[in-house]
């Protein structure tokens, strides 16, 4: 992205002032110099312009809600706070202003600026009377002089009371030159994403109708006798959240659950596999009828030789013997070859330190994609809400996504089958054009 704010993140905060309905279109101005924004709004501001329309330009939650956390359990106005590169207040109300002179920080915008290290550009906007009164001047001298924001006079023009006088929000332009001052050749404060405020999914569309997707959640589990078994950390919320998303865009979904805690979606057809054996089998009966099979499941590598037939006691002592596994998705994608129309293979790798080892994990598997991660990393892997993953395809590419919710990672993973499957289709489709007919035969 080019543009005098590029790589930078302006927070826009607005307050109630009737000159909020211009928000919409700052952020428009904003965006046009390469900035991405966040905004937050007061409560009054909410009844000038629906943070729904400030969602749906910016991108990102919109900040309206002191006491409310991040989907991934951060502060939200702090993570805007740390953050942006810059804070702009537009429309500012007499009212806001007396609040931030005060440090009174009764609301997201006040919070923000209180909370930064990031330069303030703020706009007033008011009646020209409100804006006239010595208090408002004296919190505007406050603010400007005290604080070092930088304050855009308003504009002289028609005021909403039907007055002619000086209380216009100013222009945009000069609003958007005002922050790219400010931040000045200051360096980027947040270039990871992972720190910055998360932002709204896109809306996917139905692209995966028709396709039926297998997918594998939560870990297996290996009997040692009929109380004790060999298990692992999966709750199976990852391979919910692809069974979710995958139903959410249209397609036919068989979940193969082993040990699980997490919740799993009605709509799905589930076919419970809890030993590495059973899971085995379910595969290779649903691969020929699969589309998509995203092997998300932790599957044990290893299971005890022989089953006790009866609980073992302490007297007994117990010396498991273990022997390997069958490799499901290894098996499944030699199998895969072998049909019409393959399906599209995704296979995870649950790592601990570096993901080295990932490249040659999804060579050796034969897979189309690998979703890489660090299960030691705070955030990511059992359990946790969020997960970071590198997704890693045949060709030798990698993607390293930030740290996002287990449901938008489903869907960046699914946007690529998506793709992959309509690649696929169309590939089929000129391959049997090519194909010589009776006629050009003859
Ligand atoms: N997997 C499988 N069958 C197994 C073990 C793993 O199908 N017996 C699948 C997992 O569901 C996952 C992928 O293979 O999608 C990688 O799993 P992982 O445990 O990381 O790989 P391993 O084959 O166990 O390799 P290593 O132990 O060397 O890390």
């Amino acid at each position: 992205m080019t543009g005098r704010l590029a790589d930078r993140l302006v927070a826009l905060g607005v307050t109630g002032s009737i000159a909020a309905y211009k928000a919409p279109e700052l952020v428009r101005a904003l965006q046009a110099e390469g900035a991405a924004v966040v905004a937050l709004i007061t409560p009054a501001a909410a009844r000038f312009v629906a943070p729904l329309a400030l969602e749906a330009l910016t991108r990102h939650p919109v900040e309206h809600d002191l006491m409310a956390l991040l989907p991934d359990g951060r502060i939200g106005h702090i993570v805007i706070a740390e953050s942006a590169d810059a804070v702009l207040v537009a429309p500012a109300t007499a009212h806001w202003l007396g609040a931030m002179a005060n440090g009174l920080a009764g609301d997201t915008v006040t919070a923000t600026c209180l909370a930064t290290a990031a330069p303030v550009v703020v706009a007033p906007a008011m009646d020209g009377e409100m804006y006239a009164h010595p208090a408002t001047r004296a919190n505007v001298a406050r603010l400007r002089d005290e604080f070092g924001y930088r304050v855009v006079e308003p504009e002289s023009g028609p005021l909403a009371s039907g007055a002619v006088g000086v209380g216009r929000l100013a222009d945009p332009n000069r609003l958007v030159d005002a922050v790219v001052a400010a931040i000045g050749q200051r360096p980027v404060r947040a270039p990871d994403a992972a720190d910055r405020p998360p932002r709204v999914s896109p809306p996917r569309e139905a692209d995966l109708e028709g396709r039926h997707v297998v997918v594998t959640a939560g870990g297996t589990a290996e009997p040692i006798d009929p109380v004790r078994f060999i298990g692992n950390r999966s709750t199976g919320k990852m391979g919910a959240a692809i069974a979710d998303a995958a139903l959410d865009r249209g397609a036919r979904v068989t979940l193969i659950a082993g040990l699980t805690s997490a919740p799993l979606p009605a709509r799905a057809s589930i076919v419970r596999a809890e030993t590495t054996a059973a899971m085995h089998a379910a595969v290779l009966d649903a691969l020929p009828a699969a589309d998509a099979l995203v092997m998300a499941a932790a599957v044990a590598d290893f299971r005890p030789r022989r089953r006790a037939e009866h609980k073992l006691t302490r007297e007994t002592g117990l010396t498991v013997e273990l022997e390997p596994t069958e490799d499901i998705l290894a098996e499944a994608a030699s199998r895969a070859r072998g049909l019409a129309s393959p399906p599209v293979l995704i296979g995870f790798a649950a790592e601990t330190g570096s993901l080295e080892r990932a490249a040659g994990k999804l060579a050796r598997k034969g897979v189309d994609l690998l979703v890489a991660n660090d299960v030691a990393e705070p955030g990511s892997g059992f359990g946790t809400e969020t997960n970071r993953v590198s997704i890693l395809d045949a060709g030798g590419g990698r993607d390293d996504l930030p740290l996002l919710s287990k449901r938008e990672v489903a869907d960046r993973l699914l946007d690529r089958v998506a793709r992959m499957l309509d690649d696929r289709d169309s590939q089929g489709q000129t391959s049997r054009m090519s194909l010589p007919t009776a006629e050009t035969t003859v």
